[in-house]
């Protein structure tokens, strides 16, 4: 094709219609995933003050959250459970009557038209805020954050973990998504949960998740800060894009049905290569809290146009290659897009 003055790339942009027409990347709301945060303490429910816009629930207010996701037409849910508890090992979260289980419950009693996804991680259950048990060994080599001779133990933890997934199937989660990092997890729940006879229930990976500082108001939500050191022992460096695809094939191997790069906006080169090493997965992108109350706060000062910009940002996500887009945005995003 040649050049100016023939070809103007401008005319194909002159109109709605064409634009429409030529678009490449469209978000609809079937791609959304809601995060839902649970809390067992009911004094410990109400708006997180980092995140506009975003509530810890009480069990018995779900039903209206619920009935709110259903209308707008959200398919699906990612539920976070806060216990009331916190013990050494994080075994708060296999119990069958944990938050998060109580909510699945309550999420499948009330409706048929919401899949439950659940967040299968220990941080929250532990009173350390570690994704997995710790152990104390002067040899280890492994430092958290300066702290040396702590280890988060991977091994010790995976029989845990493949319980919690165990338990959310037991309460009626369709899928179960580890994000603990921890080296075989997902082998270690897709043998649980096959074992337990959940052939069905499907494991979403937090295959490429990176230690990352954009997780800040989620923390406050969730109540999983670590109380020393940080997860960069166990979360990927942010420099890091091959590790990436080392990361995704080996939860593939081990059985995973979908995996997830997160964060998503700072990441889009890596959900770029992860969909383009494994075309034919489902992937699914989490646009975390960071992410989110970022563009709370700008718009709160007039600084952005919040409804633009976080259709943008979606739309850049969808654009990278990303299937399924985990977003606090999932609400308001699914009004704009009806009322457009
Ligand atoms: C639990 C978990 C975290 C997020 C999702 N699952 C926090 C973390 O790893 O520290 C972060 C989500 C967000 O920031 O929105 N391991």
């Amino acid at each position: 094709m040649s050049e100016f003055p023939k070809r103007r790339m401008r005319r194909m942009r002159a109109s709605p219609g064409l634009r429409a027409a030529r678009r490449e990347a469209r978000i609809s709301v079937d791609d959304f995933i809601c995060p839902v945060f649970v809390v067992e303490d009911e004094a410990a429910a109400g708006p997180v003050a980092s995140m506009p816009g975003v509530m810890r629930h009480r069990l018995s207010e779900l039903d209206r959250e619920i009935e709110t996701l259903v209308s707008l037409g959200i398919g699906s849910v990612l539920l976070f459970g806060v216990p009331a508890k916190k013990d050494a090992t994080g075994e708060g979260a296999a119990r069958d009557d944990s938050a998060a289980a109580q909510a699945i419950h309550r999420i499948r009693n009330a409706t048929d038209r919401l899949t439950v996804m659940t967040d299968v991680c220990l941080c929250s259950y532990t009173d350390h805020g570690h994704c997995g048990v710790i152990r104390d060994s002067a040899a280890s080599p492994v430092t958290q954050g300066g702290h040396r001779g702590v280890t988060i133990d991977n091994d010790a933890t995976l029989d845990i973990l493949a319980r919690t997934a165990v338990a959310h199937a037991s309460a009626g989660a369709n899928v179960v998504a580890p994000s603990g990092m921890m080296d075989g997890a997902v082998a270690a729940i897709r043998s649980g949960l096959d074992a337990a006879g959940f052939t069905d229930v499907a494991i979403l990976s937090y295959a490429v998740k990176y230690a990352s500082s954009f997780y800040g108001p989620f923390r406050d939500a969730a109540d999983s800060a670590p109380a020393f050191g940080d997860r960069r022992s166990y979360q990927m460096d942010p420099a890091n894009a091959r590790e990436a695809l080392a990361e995704a094939e080996l939860d593939l191997r081990e059985g995973a049905d979908a995996i997830m790069v997160k964060p998503a906006m700072p990441y889009l080169d890596v959900i770029r290569r992860v969909r383009d090493a494994f075309p034919s997965v489902p992937l699914a992108a989490y646009q975390v809290s960071g992410e989110y109350s970022m563009i709370k706060a700008a718009a709160e000062r007039g600084w952005l146009d919040e409804r633009a910009v976080a259709l943008e940002s979606l739309t850049a996500i969808k654009r990278a290659g990303a299937d399924m887009i985990i977003t606090y945005f999932a609400k308001d995003a699914a009004r704009w897009l009806r009322d457009a």
